[in-house]
């Protein structure tokens, strides 16, 4: 394997070893967001190495907090203890969605107006789902295109909601609870599935008080943050990819210490063991709220299934990797409910089934989901990441068990999330 922009990855006879895995891009983002707006300065040991969480980085430096890397590679950020103060310029979100939705909620409630962009991909994605409830507690917000990047804030005075999303989206919940700090009375967000709550245990580790009840969370505006030292858990999206490459190889053992466990996420785990892996955890501790524990992961024989309702929710991120190792299962795998899948970083059911038929799979593509028939031989091919991060690592983990070499294009979206994933492949491979 190369670790530029073109990777080629050969297939390998089994995965075995150890990986630290970079922290969790979801906490990340929003206890650099919330270190923002807090009093004092928050310390956070293994902070997310994600491109996206250094966009979430840059924009809270625009806007009047201080952030820097300690000697000991901790990432400190000074709050501003109230409001922030207004950017010099546009706000440049990259390729976050997170950094986008979840900044918005905290920059409606501000006295000034802020713009955000971010690059194509970004560019493409919906924000109405952010619009609409912002504009119910009082900001008035301009988008381009019916509701995409760019957008125009003009933040204010703003009052409390009970909202009731469409989408089960975790970035619209903790958009519109983070707005809701900035509201008179109590915001509450009730979901239609219960979505991750990395929001709600952030707000609680910062010190606000957040009620929930099912999949209702409720804030009340006018409270205060203070600054916390944290250390962010091993991200389980990022993990996944490893625990796919375990799953190939009957006799594979791979070790993850310290990865999220939070239940919100670590669906995953029971998908995967009933698919087949072999996963154990240990040393369960909680940080702020979230659990951690150590992953043992072992390969036997790799079944495949069904992905479906708020499965299809729980797993949104680690669907990618789960159909592109699917050929290879023995029943395949059916995934339902996904059309959120179409408008991530890129539409990743066409993504998804575009590589997979280069590699001389048989795929089923509908539009809101796909199903993979199992029992499949798979060849290296060229393959395109289209600049999407998720998409670079699920086929370099596909590419293990074809025959032949597999070249990725666009490998480096990779960095978006986990940019050491190519390296840290090399040392499980075999
Ligand atoms: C995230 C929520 C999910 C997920 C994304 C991160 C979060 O998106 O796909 O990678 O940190 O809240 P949605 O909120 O759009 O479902």
């Amino acid at each position: 394997m190369s670790s530029d922009s073109v990777v080629i990855v050969r297939a390998a006879s089994n995965v075995r070893g150890l990986v630290r895995i970079p922290g969790d891009k979801s906490i990340s983002h929003r206890y650099a967001m919330l270190a923002a707006i807090a009093r004092g300065t928050s310390r956070f040991h293994n902070f997310s190495a994600a491109r996206d969480c250094a966009s979430t980085l840059e924009c809270v430096a625009e806007l009047g907090a201080v952030w820097r890397r300690t000697e000991d590679g901790a990432v400190e950020v000074t709050g501003t203890g109230g409001p922030l103060t207004a950017a010099a310029r546009a706000l440049d979100c990259g390729n976050s969605g997170s950094t986008m939705r979840m900044l918005s909620g905290i920059l409606a409630g501000q006295p000034f107006t802020s713009e955000l962009f971010g690059d194509e991909s970004l560019s493409r994605r919906p924000m109405a789902r952010i619009i609409k409830p912002l504009s119910e507690m009082g900001a008035k917000i301009g988008s381009s295109d019916g509701g995409r990047p760019p957008l125009k804030i003009h933040g204010g005075h703003l009052h409390a909601i009970h909202y009731k999303p469409e989408v089960a989206s975790a970035q619209v919940k903790s958009c519109v609870l983070f707005a809701g700090l900035f509201a008179d009375g109590e915001t509450i967000v009730d979901e239609p599935i219960r979505t991750r709550d990395h929001g709600e245990l952030a707000l609680q580790a910062f010190g606000v008080e957040v009620e929930r009840q099912g999949c209702a969370s409720h804030v009340r505006g006018g409270q205060l943050l203070t600054a916390i030292e944290a250390h962010v858990p091993g991200d389980l999206s990022s993990a996944a990819f490893f625990l796919c490459a375990a799953a190939l190889f009957p006799g594979s053992q791979v070790s993850l210490p310290g990865i999220l466990m939070n239940p919100t996420r670590a669906r995953l785990l029971d998908i995967l063991v009933q698919m087949g892996l072999r996963v154990s955890v240990a040393q369960v501790e909680q940080h702020h709220g979230e659990l951690v524990g150590a992953i043992e992961a072992q390969g036997a024989t790799w079944k495949g299934g069904t992905i479906v309702g708020a499965d299809t929710a729980a797993l949104i991120d680690e669907i990618p990797v789960l159909a592109a190792i699917a050929p290879y299962s023995e029943n395949g795998l059916d995934v339902r409910d996904a059309k959120e899948l179409r408008v991530k970083e890129s539409d990743r059911i066409a993504a998804v089934a575009t590589n997979l038929r280069k590699m001389g799979a048989e795929i089923e593509e509908r539009p809101d989901g796909l199903r993979v028939p199992g029992r499949q031989r798979l060849r290296g091919a060229e393959l395109d990441s289209l600049g999407d991060h998720r998409i670079a690592m699920a086929f370099a983990v596909a590419a293990l068990r074809a025959e032949g070499e597999t070249t990725i294009q666009g490998a480096d979206a990779a960095g978006v999330s986990y940019p050491s994933f190519f390296n840290d492949l090399r040392t499980l491979a075999a």
